[in-house]
């Protein structure tokens, strides 16, 4: 069963089926003002924070409820409905409902006995408020008299726990008033400052366009008695009882009726935001201009569209376009501008970025909007810890220079994190090589930034630093400790416990650094990189191979966790994947264990992080244990994973395979079998249940996962082949042999490049020629170490001009 499709025009997803099997959801907004709204116009705002920020309340695990409503009702008949299917849930026979999730703003349209509706929710550019334009029409033949209603439910209070729970204080300190064309709504309003870690706030729910005709601050009121969102009874009566709230739970209810003649309609507008009085006023008197939304709706199309621009593909996969052109992208956006914070599964409680998440989140958008990543990149390498480890949460109120850290008490009380962990500033190797080599700004190496605590380095001796905390903190064998805990959250190995794929990530690390320091002449440092990337080349082959595989670690009990003829966890994907990433597997054993993963992870929904899940013999720091069989960490197809096997694929060239895995776990490519996967087909999720799940397919926790970069990196590095370095950009597909030919349009370094990939035999990877404006490039072997041999040819970025046609020849 489907439930909508792309509109790649507009860069849309339309919903035309509103019954979807999940409250399928988009982000407006930014950092500064947050809305996460449902096709069924579900969800909740915030002003900075899901949880700390809370503005509207939305009950997780529930029926999508409540949310931003607009009630419509014939004052003929009294016959009412929603401009969203739900709340009100007319049957589907009469009630048609369109939904349109863009970039920034969801459209919903309804059509009801002759009526139709249009609500436009968004969140204007640069704004800390949001807008719904509310237009109505009469599409039959006869006069209409009509009321409309906007409702919200207010948290008591902006923490969103303290709201939930602790009701016999936040009920009784907040109240509202009506303002002629809003409900205010204040919360500990006698008082100056904050109190009792409470803060002193307004909020407002205008009108505006229109005439208020009744009003009501009072939830139970609104509602009535033993009613719900679907029934409200002051909608049934077709006026709101003026009730204001004290004490208790308040909310925002406004009324406005009008006549249509047949083929009218109005226009009007409500607006939410965290406001004082006045301000709110002056904003109430900018939306009496009902032509406004359309310039602003126009100016967040622009900004979006703008950065989406820079990588077009034209594929003969439809589902790949889709993603790589508008949703993976959009999300990627979504992912590095919330990090983890609020979704409508849940509202993270931490105060910051998870280092390692953000780190990644940063490789997701670095084509897209180099500048944006610079600044976010600059701001994590100030959250590294003067000894070069990485503090593991980074406060959104982050103080580089005066930060506690891991080693305080404070820190591990205010952010919950107890120790570090060992890959997080690895990450850093990674993501900076992938913005100098897309930009070619080498000056940042040279630039200095703040460590958290004390003292300034300049960034490729933060990167240095990096490299000593690993070496600093080495466990049995002489491999990184896993310290808390790796990449993978559920996994620990005690504090001398060694994890093969921290060992593989600083094997890379050392091949940037080594990449950084030729560019820099600095020859003493090449040497000391070469030399331990070496050495550890050698207690890798020693220590984390066994028989046909890369083991997954090596607890401190000198348990070797990951090899063959366990019964169970003898298998894992990442030290498979991340051995070519690397470098550190040549073409050959690369390919050995791809195979392998092939024949012992893969599924029909993409690869699962290990096999068999953990039962009985697990491990004691084997937390994976918690969870079901085929579930998240415990044997699920983990979907973050999956950028890192496509990538691993196509590095070796093998187009088929990575382009496999990349449709197995695609939500575009699950379109319709919706009822299976239950989350947007537009957005990725954290992971699908696997094989020992009788819901097979299943896939949870939708939007707010490092699945989107490491997708996106997997899909432009990997199956598209775009791989810059310092002095230009290689061009590597790595494609299924029935794409015979594909275009990309991409920005690099303020240039156009028109790329035509041509390949008339089938092939999977590799090049026969490469032509830059007419002219055939001279083939270059791949510089050592970066990529494999397979690697396509080059393009110096000296030869570019504005506008590039590029045709490879494969
Ligand atoms: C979650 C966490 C992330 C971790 C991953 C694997 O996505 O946010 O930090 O790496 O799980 O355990």
């Amino acid at each position: 069963m489907k439930y909508g499709f792309f509109d790649p025009k507009n860069r849309e997803y339309v919903i035309d089926k509103p019954d979807t099997p999940a409250p399928w959801a988009n982000y407006l907004g930014s950092p500064a003002y947050g809305a996460i709204i449902s096709n069924n116009a579900g969800g909740y705002s915030f002003v900075k924070s899901g949880a700390a920020g809370r503005l509207i309340r939305y009950r997780f695990n529930e029926q999508d409820r409540p949310g931003r409503y607009i009630y419509l009702r014939d004052d003929e008949d009294g016959d009412y409905w929603s401009a969203s299917w739900q709340p009100v849930g007319k049957p589907l026979e009469q009630y048609k409902s369109i939904c349109r999730h863009g970039t920034g703003y969801t459209q919903l349209e309804a059509d009801y006995k002759d009526i139709h509706s249009q609500a436009l929710y968004y969140v204007p550019q640069d704004a800390d408020y949001e807008v719904w334009k509310v237009k109505v029409t009469n599409s039959g033949s006869k006069a209409r008299k009509i009321s409309c209603f906007g409702f919200v439910e207010f948290t008591c209070e902006s923490f969103y726990e303290q709201d939930q729970v602790n009701l016999q204080y936040t009920q009784f300190i907040t109240r509202t008033y009506f303002k002629e064309k809003f409900i205010l709504q204040t919360i500990n309003e006698n008082c100056l400052n904050a109190v009792n870690e409470s803060r002193v706030d307004t909020r407002f729910f205008a009108l505006a366009g229109a005439k208020v005709a009744s009003y009501c601050g009072d939830k139970a009121k609104f509602l009535g008695k033993y009613r719900d969102y679907g029934n409200p009874v002051s909608v049934e009566n077709g006026k709101l009882d003026g009730t204001l709230n004290y004490n208790l739970n308040p909310c925002g209810a406004l009324h406005t009726t009008f006549d249509l003649a047949p083929g009218g309609s109005v226009e009007f507008t409500f607006l939410l935001g965290q406001k004082r009085e006045a301000q709110a006023k002056e904003l109430v008197s900018r939306y009496e201009d009902a032509s406004l939304p359309e310039k602003e709706i126009d100016k967040l199309k622009t900004y979006w569209h703008s950065r989406l621009e820079n990588l077009k593909v034209n594929t003969p996969d439809d589902n790949f376009n889709n993603m790589i052109n508008t949703w993976n992208a959009y999300q990627c956006f979504i992912t590095f501008i919330w990090s983890r914070a609020a979704s409508l599964t849940y509202c993270g409680q931490r105060n910051g970025y998870g280092y390692r998440d953000t780190v990644q989140d940063i490789q997701g958008i670095i084509h897209l909007d180099p500048d944006m990543a610079l600044e976010k990149i600059k701001f994590m390498i100030s959250a590294q810890v003067n000894h070069g480890g990485a503090l593991p949460l980074v406060k959104y109120n982050h103080n580089p220079g005066h930060e506690d850290k891991p080693e305080d008490e404070s820190y591990r009380k205010s952010t919950g994190h107890p120790s570090y962990r060992a890959d997080d500033a690895l990450w850093l190797f990674p993501t900076v090589w992938k913005y100098i080599a897309e930009t070619g700004n080498t000056a940042l190496l040279d630039e200095v930034i703040p460590y958290a605590d004390k003292g300034k380095d300049t960034l490729f001796n933060h990167l240095k630093k990096a490299i000593d905390f690993s070496l600093n903190n080495l466990g049995i064998h002489g491999l990184p400790a896993g310290l808390h805990a790796d990449w993978n959250d559920c996994l620990r190995l005690g504090a001398k416990g060694v994890s093969v794929f921290v060992a593989l990530q600083l094997y890379y690390a050392f091949e940037i650094m080594i990449r950084f320091a030729k560019y820099k002449k600095d020859s003493a440092t090449e040497k000391e990189m070469t030399k331990q990337k070496n050495r550890f080349g050698k207690i890798i082959e020693e220590r984390c191979w066994k028989d046909d595989r890369f083991v997954r670690g090596i607890t401190e009990h000198d348990v070797t966790v990951g090899k063959k003829g366990d019964p169970e966890a003898n298998i894992w994907l990442n030290p498979q994947s991340w051995a070519v990433i690397s470098g550190y597997a040549d073409e050959a054993r690369g390919k050995a264990v791809l195979d392998l993963v092939h024949n012992e992870l893969n599924t029909k929904y993409g690869a699962r992080i290990m096999s068999p899940s953990y039962r009985k013999h697990a491990f004691d720091g084997a937390l994976a244990l918690l969870f079901n069989p085929s579930t998240k960490e415990n044997g699920g197809i983990f979907l973050q994973t999956q950028g890192w096997i496509i990538l691993a694929e196509a590095l070796l060239g093998r187009g088929a395979r990575a382009v496999e895995y990349y449709l197995e776990s695609c939500p575009a490519a699950q379109n319709e079998i919706a009822d299976t996967r239950l989350m947007e087909p537009y957005a990725y999720s954290q992971f699908t249940e696997s094989v020992d799940s009788p819901f097979e397919g299943r896939s949870h926790v939708h939007w707010l996962t490092g699945t989107a970069s490491t997708v996106m990196v997997g899909s432009v590095e990997g199956i598209l082949g775009l791989r810059p370095d310092i002095e230009g950009l290689r061009l590597a597909p790595a494609i299924p042999s029935s794409w015979k030919s594909f275009t990309m349009e991409k920005s690099f370094r303020g240039k156009k490049l028109n790329i035509k990939v041509n390949n008339p035999d089938g092939r999977e990877s590799g090049c026969k020629k490469l032509t830059v404006n007419g002219t055939a490039v001279e083939p270059q072997p791949s510089p050592k170490g970066e990529g494999s041999p397979l690697d396509g040819d080059y393009i110096p970025a000296s030869i570019l001009k504005a506008e590039n046609e590029v045709v490879l020849d494969m």
